[in-house]
């Protein structure tokens, strides 16, 4: 069997695969902010984006590399194609990590080789072994994946998988690119990887996975009973498409079943040892920040983060559960960080208090960010008398997403009512601090408020989905907007929260604005979807 780490080491890919999502862009801020908690919930390696993609996300790779990687931080991880390009930019941002690595990867499937690669598999055989080695010239830790192994032929990939290990790839990922495969599929193919690659004891076998038909998450714990011992996951499932394996779902299916798993990596089936080094409690926490800050919405149904995940509606289960938890549930809410704590801050509290509790909500705020993160509690305590960990963190996820915007908004009003037509007067200041204010009629007070700040900025798009939730119950609570903006068939999200529904959403537009100025800016590459260009870029 591989080399085995005797749990399973977890990969996080949110911030790149996961980021791959449509409208899911993050800024710089945002990424450092997810890694950071990423950290905290305990997460083995973090695959912090594409460093060849675009001069941010070089920078953010680097940024993430310097401020969470070191010490004893996590392993962190960059992706590069299979050129020497892709993996000196690629190594030039993991550097100031303690523990880096390299991901680099080719097509393996017939079908990917002969429509996007256009080369024969002796070419690709032979260009593994060149670019492994090359990664390997910059660091100790490289990571090599058969992209599309769901699809290709076992017996070539046995062939490249042993000429990866030979050249020091340590990890080797098996992706179920197009999430094609089903549970035993994938198990008899990490089963035949482990049985016919021979140098495969010096590498850790890894699986990646896309959800297109909702088998991924069912795909990897098949994996790992055959011997596979690194899960690449992002939180909520995010990524291309239907997405990736949730983190959230593997690390409790492997928590809530442990008695089952414990002999299948040579354990006691007693064993209390987790299989993963999770901080489990952490979980909610991280699935809110990643859905605040990418404005992917988790569906209420979801499993272990949904909003419903932990709710009995009917009264049958309700009975149920006051007599005994075990009855119809089998995670304790407490294990994944959701209580029902109300906190007491309020009007009165002070700034201390509020730093102390977002401390322990983990975030470590600067000493300005703080300034700014109590002056919003102060500004919503006047408005609502209890103001909960979701309203802490709505504010502070609302802060993240501001640095470096083109758009700052400065007032919203709006008259609107029964027999009236709805009327928004917006204000908004550019980068250079310029003002201009302007009043639009719309059908609603949102679509006015849109159509005016649309106006002002004068940068065409379609207006793709608007959402409204409350962050907490009661009359008085926040409402939580998600935007989500189309142009050039690109999609960008933003967020926000108010307790003034027209506010959240003016303040959300206005993010997604920015956003998509931001993405205008950039010139991006796509690690698969455009080819690996020429030969050149083989073998530079
Ligand atoms: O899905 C995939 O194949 C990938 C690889 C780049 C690992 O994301
Ligand atoms: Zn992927």
């Amino acid at each position: 069997m591989a080399k085995d780490p005797g749990r399973i080491l977890i990969f996080d890919t949110t911030l790149r695969d996961g980021e791959q999502s449509p409208g899911a862009s993050l800024n710089l801020e945002e990424k450092l902010a997810i890694a950071q908690q990423l950290a905290r919930l305990g997460v083995d390696i973090i695959e912090a984006g594409f460093p060849y993609a675009s001069q941010g996300d070089f920078a953010a790779v680097q940024r993430i590399a310097d401020h969470v990687g070191s010490g004893d931080g996590p392993v962190i991880c960059g992706l590069a194609r299979a050129s020497k390009a892709d993996i000196r930019a690629c190594a030039e941002a993991v550097s100031p990590a303690s523990q880096k690595r390299i991901h680099t990867f080719i097509a393996t499937s017939d079908i990917h080789l002969e429509h996007k690669l256009r080369k024969t598999r002796s070419q690709v055989l032979s260009v593994v072994p060149e670019m492994v080695s090359y990664a390997r010239s910059f660091v100790d830790d490289v990571e090599f994946s058969c992209e599309d192994a769901g699809r290709s032929d076992p017996e070539f990939l046995y062939e490249v998988i042993e000429a990866a290990i030979a050249a020091g790839a340590s990890t080797i990922n098996i992706p179920d690119t197009v999430g094609y495969t089903t549970p035993s599929e994938f198990g008899l193919l990490i089963k035949g990887i482990n049985a016919n690659v021979t140098n495969i004891e010096d590498a850790v076998l890894s699986v990646h996975g896309h959800n297109d038909l909702g088998l991924a998450v069912a795909n990897f714990l098949e994996a790992a009973k055959n011997g596979a011992r690194q899960f690449e996951c992002t939180i909520n499932g995010i990524g291309e498409r239907a997405g990736n394996a949730a983190l959230e779902e593997l690390v409790m299916a492997l928590h809530v079943r442990r008695r089952y798993f414990n002999p299948f990596f040579s354990r006691n089936i007693e064993s209390p040892t987790p299989l993963t080094a999770i901080r489990t409690e952490e979980i909610t926490k991280t699935s809110r920040l990643v859905s605040n800050l990418t404005g992917m919405v988790v569906q209420p149904n979801k499993a272990i983060v949904g909003a419903n995940a932990f709710a009995h509606e009917s009264g049958i289960h309700q009975d149920g559960v006051l007599k005994n938890r075990l009855t119809y549930e089998i995670v304790d809410a407490r294990t994944v960080g959701l209580s029902d704590n109300r906190i007491s801050l309020g009007k009165l509290s002070g700034r201390s208090a509020v730093r102390a509790r977002l401390e322990e909500l983990g975030y470590d705020l600067a000493r300005e960010d703080l300034n700014e993160a109590f002056a919003r509690f102060k500004d919503l305590a006047d408005r609502k008398r209890d103001i909960t960990d979701r309203d802490l963190e709505a504010i502070v996820s609302e802060q993240v997403q501001q640095p470096d915007a083109r758009f700052q908004l400065l007032l919203v009003q709006v008259s609107c009512g029964s027999s009236l037509r709805p009327t928004a007067t917006v204000s908004l200041a550019d980068q250079d601090g310029q003002e201009k204010t302007i009043s639009a009629v719309g059908t609603g007070p949102v679509d006015a408020v849109c159509r005016a700040l649309n106006e002002l900025a004068g940068e065409p798009n379609e207006l793709i989905e608007f959402s409204v939730k409350s962050v907490t119950e009661g009359i008085d609570a926040m409402g939580e907007v998600t935007i989500r903006l189309r142009r050039n068939g690109k999609l960008f999200s933003g967020h926000s929260a108010d307790t003034d529904v027209v506010v959240a959403a003016a303040q959300a537009f206005v993010n997604a604005l920015n956003r998509l100025v931001a993405a205008e800016e950039k010139l991006v590459i796509h690690p698969q979807l455009d080819l690996v260009e020429t030969d050149e870029s083989l073998s530079l």
